[in-house]
């Protein structure tokens, strides 16, 4: 059950949206080449640091600019809903990139012990508003925290790292692959990793410029500007590609991934995946 103080907030498989599932509970996950892949293939040498250095010339749009960003999410709130089968109360949880708090709770409402991150800090202030109610078995703890330069939990100490719409705010190839790197580094071993994010949309038009123009400037393929009201650029966000998926998955054992289709309050078409995977290594 969701708490009344997030009854307009609904899992992405109650939406109403067209939900694709790929796959359940499969080892061997096919993620499908069915046209969103990199043409530029910068992805695939990500760890080429001197090819993948710092090609966004607007640098005061890298992930900083969310420490004083005004957010409205582009989509409705999604929770981790798809967890709540593969979790047991008592676990720790990280959920990185926070905002308001929305999957904390509801992560809390289903026994976890949660600490919510986010480098906003009136993010933080309106994610500790939130009063537990009746469904919550535990309260969530906020922190402000810059995830790629902090350390905000210890190696090997987190059961559930969540990062959900959180690698689409590193535009940087390198603070992508710096974050995953993180995430991984501090699950136990057993624990789950959960990605929500958002799909390249090569076939759309309006979604095919918008790459072309970050690409042009020097950006990662499936970067963009996000615009402000005014027009004026607000922040870079970034579409990920399949290999982008590939290398993302590639150190865990896949639970399950599915794809979605939802609209941003602007009235665009958004497709967006979900994933859990386990980490069968033992920390470091
Ligand atoms: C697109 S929002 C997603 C918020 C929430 N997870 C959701 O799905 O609605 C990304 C969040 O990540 C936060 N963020 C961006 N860079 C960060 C960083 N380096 N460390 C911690 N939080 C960061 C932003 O302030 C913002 O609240």
């Amino acid at each position: 059950m969701l708490s009344p103080a997030f009854a307009d907030v609904r899992p992405a498989s109650a939406m109403g949206v067209d939900i694709a599932l790929e796959s359940r509970e499969s080892e061997a996950v096919p993620i499908h080449e069915n046209g969103w892949t990199d043409p530029t293939g910068r992805a695939e040498r990500v760890a080429d640091r001197d090819e993948a250095a710092g090609h966004f010339p607007l640098t005061t749009l890298g992930y900083h600019c969310w420490r004083e960003l005004d957010y409205l999410p582009a989509t409705r709130d999604l929770l981790p809903v798809a967890l709540a089968e593969h979790v047991r109360a008592g676990q720790r949880a990280l959920d990185v990139g926070c905002h308001h708090g929305a999957a904390a709770v509801y992560l809390a409402s289903l026994g976890l012990r949660v600490l919510g991150v986010d480098i906003n800090p009136r993010a933080i202030e309106a994610a500790r508003q939130h009063r537990p109610d009746a469904t919550s078995r535990c309260r969530p703890e906020f922190i402000v925290a810059d995830f790629l330069r902090d350390r905000v939990a210890a190696a090997g100490s987190i059961d559930v790292v969540v990062l959900n719409r959180f690698l689409t705010c590193l535009p940087a190839v390198e603070d992508w692959q710096d974050a995953l790197s993180r995430a991984l580094e501090l699950l136990t071993e057993g624990g789950l990793i959960y990605v929500g994010d958002f799909l390249l949309m090569p076939a759309c038009p309006h979604n095919r410029r918008r790459y072309q123009l970050a690409h042009a400037n020097g950006g990662r393929w499936g970067n963009f500007a996000v615009l402000d009201d005014q027009g004026r650029p607000s922040f870079v966000a970034h579409h990920h590609s399949v290999q982008e998926l590939r290398r993302m998955v590639s150190p865990y054992r896949v639970l399950c991934f599915r794809r979605f289709s939802t609209r941003s309050r602007h009235g665009h078409a958004s497709r967006m995946f979900e994933l859990i995977g386990v980490n069968e290594r033992r920390p470091v």
